[in-house]
């Protein structure tokens, strides 16, 4: 029987051989998942014999990986914001950078339910995140507004095109017991609602169409429509943002993740929405563009945000 540490070796070979830029990375965590442990037991015990059934399972996984499958789709799950979500091909694999827009959108929230008094039938704060996808954001929000007893006051919604997507948002959602706080709805862009909302979050698709076929292989196993954002980056993000003054309240805000070349024509395009709007461009943890926060302005209830 092989040991932990010879099937490493061998996988990481093979890996990096294919081109993989994270080959070892790889190898420990589909080797991880065929022995059905953590992959920190995994490189705690490279003596360690494989059982056959187990070999056998990452031999397979190692020639998806070749083939340039995400190693989170081959796995099935991918950590978001500490927690685990299910993913298959039916979404895109939700990337650390996202993060940011679930903080903020907190962030956000927060200070509209604390800094003032909210008389008993004040109605709920109207959340929707728009391209839900796996529902990672949605779900990641709901579960902190959770932990933090503020979820009774919140009504979240969470949307995308894609039927499909939508039931592996709801799988998740499921599995983590926000089903009931979240409503599942297909729609372009906004969805249907009695009142405009106070927050939208989006990370629609924003890559250059030309841009798609020179991503990394992994990208041809996500959907085309979760990444394609039209001849410039912007087709999706500009039809939203042009929707916000009929979908968002008077105080609203809106978190769209864009590319890091894309805050200033973003900022143009709502320096063009009628009325009072302020954008921000905020970084990621690598220091570059990622989020714009769209302000509906009423600068007495901006003051402190
Ligand atoms: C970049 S993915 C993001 C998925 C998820 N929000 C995340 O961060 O992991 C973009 C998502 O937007 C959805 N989408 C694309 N065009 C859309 C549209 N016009 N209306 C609603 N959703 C759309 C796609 O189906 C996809 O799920």
């Amino acid at each position: 029987m092989a040991t932990i540490g010879e099937l490493l070796s061998s996988g990481t070979a093979r890996l990096r051989a294919s081109g993989s830029e994270s080959s070892r990375l790889d190898a420990e965590l589909l080797l991880g998942w065929a022995v059905g442990v953590e992959r920190t037991t995994i490189l705690a015990h490279p003596e360690a014999p494989v059982g056959p059934d187990a070999a056998r399972t990452y031999e397979g996984a190692v020639a998806r990986r070749e083939a340039g499958e995400p190693v989170a789709y081959i796995r099935g799950v991918k950590e978001f914001h500490g927690v685990a979500f299910s993913v298959d091909p039916r979404a895109l694999i939700p990337r650390p950078e996202t993060e940011l827009m679930v903080d903020e959108a907190e962030r956000d929230l927060a200070w509209r339910l604390t800094s003032a008094p909210r008389p008993a039938g004040t109605p709920a704060v109207r959340v929707v995140d728009v391209g839900t996808g796996s529902g990672a954001a949605a779900i990641a929000l709901t579960l902190r507004l959770r932990e933090r007893r503020m979820l009774p006051e919140v009504a979240i919604v969470a949307s995308d095109c894609s039927p499909d997507a939508l039931d592996l948002a709801r799988e998740n959602a499921v599995g983590h017991a926000v089903a009931d706080a979240i409503s599942f709805v297909v729609a372009d862009l906004l969805p249907p609602s009695e009142r405009p909302f106070d927050v939208v979050l989006a990370n629609l698709p924003y890559i250059p169409s030309a841009e798609i076929d020179r991503l990394p292989i992994a990208a041809s196993f996500e959907p085309r429509v979760a990444l394609d954002g039209g001849p410039d980056g912007l087709a999706v993000v500009r039809r939203l943002i042009a929707l916000l003054p009929s979908g968002l309240a008077q105080d609203g805000s809106a978190y769209l993740e864009i590319g890091f070349d894309q805050g200033r024509a973003v900022e143009a395009l709502v320096a063009e929405l009628p009325g009072t709007w302020s954008c921000a461009i905020k970084q990621d943890l690598s220091g570059r563009d990622r989020l714009t926060e769209i302000v509906r302005s009423i600068p007495s209830l901006s003051k402190g945000r």
